[in-house]
């Protein structure tokens, strides 16, 4: 077995998530790279496992080299003493797909051009062929992330489109929540198919669709980057899709509701489209008056902008006492407002702050 090491993006603030996942899937430690970002010593098949199973992470990537460096020249010189054709097979094209955060005196497009360079040069030397790029459809997507002092520079393995882009969003809900938090969310209630599940305002359904899929091993299936590894067996790929776990007993209840009936005709076209839609119950009520006799409820609260019917501290207040009423054993809640919920609602047991686009975003967790 080739060891590699391995980098997987996720959400801010969700790494430890992440963490659990991984260990779970591959059966190896894992720890946090930086804020976003989770590493791992694994395997090819590893890498192969990842993009298949992850439901947390964004990307996989192939790490070929990281450290410290000054200047782009120094960025240059790391980055040619990489053997690229051990990678890049001759015939294939390449691009350079830059990130940076930090203060410097040069942008993202200055890291694509010298890094872009320096493979070429490396290859050059070794090969004597010069490598093409191609910057729209290439077969190899070289990721660099600078951050500060610091640099990665590896392999996708996943492709252009995150895996948190599931596919089967036929209908955008004006606030949608990201499927790779939506299933973190579940995965933070520590939720079991022989549980009853709630999202009570579920919009155009994430949460209870992330929760049928895991249940129903639902996996990720595209044309992953890592098919076009020339040095990746790709029997392997195959061998792990068919031995692919049959989901393991039945689904208790998953339920979603809105109090909006467009949102609730959405979340069935989602849920029809995700191939899942006679595992979950979708109906209009609404959240301060409906039964909440659930054993997990996960929510993902409307916020800062206009609520239905009444204001947001109000439709705070009403949900927060209908759920007093009932002897749920957890409740997730996730909002940018989670200093009003908290007034309301009373201190959770446990929380996480998470980035969400630009917003700051808190995760409650509650049990009773
Ligand atoms: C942030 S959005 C949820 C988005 C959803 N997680 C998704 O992925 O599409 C909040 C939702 O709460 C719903 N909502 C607001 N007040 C409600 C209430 N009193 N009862 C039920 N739903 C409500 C809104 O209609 C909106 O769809």
């Amino acid at each position: 077995m080739t060891v590699r090491e391995i980098l997987a993006t996720t959400t801010r603030g969700l790494e430890e998530v992440s963490i659990e996942e991984i260990e779970e899937i591959t059966g190896r430690e894992s720890w946090v790279e930086h804020k976003g970002m989770v590493g791992i010593r694994g395997s090819e098949e590893d890498i192969i496992r990842l993009n298949i199973f992850g439901r947390t992470i964004y990307r996989v990537i192939m790490l070929l080299k990281r450290g410290k460096f000054r200047n782009l020249d120094d960025l240059y010189t790391e980055c040619r003493r990489v053997d690229f054709s051990r990678y890049i097979y001759r015939t294939q094209s390449f691009a350079v797909v830059p990130k940076r955060s930090g203060e410097h005196d040069f942008t993202s497009l200055d890291i694509g051009r010298i890094v872009g360079q320096a493979i070429i040069d490396s290859y050059m030397e070794s090969e004597g062929v010069r490598l093409k790029v191609n910057l729209r459809s290439p077969h190899i997507r070289v990721i660099t992330e600078v951050r500060g002092e610091r640099y990665w520079i590896g392999l996708d393995t996943t492709g252009e489109r995150s895996l948190a882009k599931r596919g089967y969003r036929v209908f955008n809900h004006p606030a949608p929540l990201n499927p790779a938090i939506g299933y973190s969310l579940i995965k933070i209630a520590e939720w079991r198919s022989e549980e009853s599940l709630l999202d009570p305002m579920c919009g155009g359904g994430t949460i209870p669709i992330e929760a049928a899929r895991a249940a129903l091993n639902k996996i990720n299936e595209r044309d992953f980057d890592f098919l076009r590894f020339y040095f990746l067996n790709r029997r392997k790929y195959l061998e792990i899709l068919k031995s692919q776990e049959k989901p393991k007993g039945e689904i208790k209840w998953i339920e979603g509701s809105d109090i909006n009936p467009k949102y609730i005709k959405g979340a069935l076209m989602n849920a029809d489209k995700a191939d899942v839609k006679s595992y979950v119950k979708f109906t209009v009520y609404d959240a301060c008056e409906r039964p909440l006799d659930f054993e997990k409820i996960v929510v993902n609260l409307p916020y800062g902008v206009r609520t239905p019917r009444r204001g947001l501290k109000e439709t705070y207040h009403c949900f927060s006492k209908n759920l007093k009423l009932y002897d749920w054993k957890c409740l997730v809640v996730m909002t940018a407002e989670g200093r009003l919920f908290k007034k309301i609602h009373g201190e959770p047991d446990r929380e996480f702050k998470i980035q969400y686009g630009d917003l700051d975003t808190d995760l409650l967790i509650y049990h009773k």
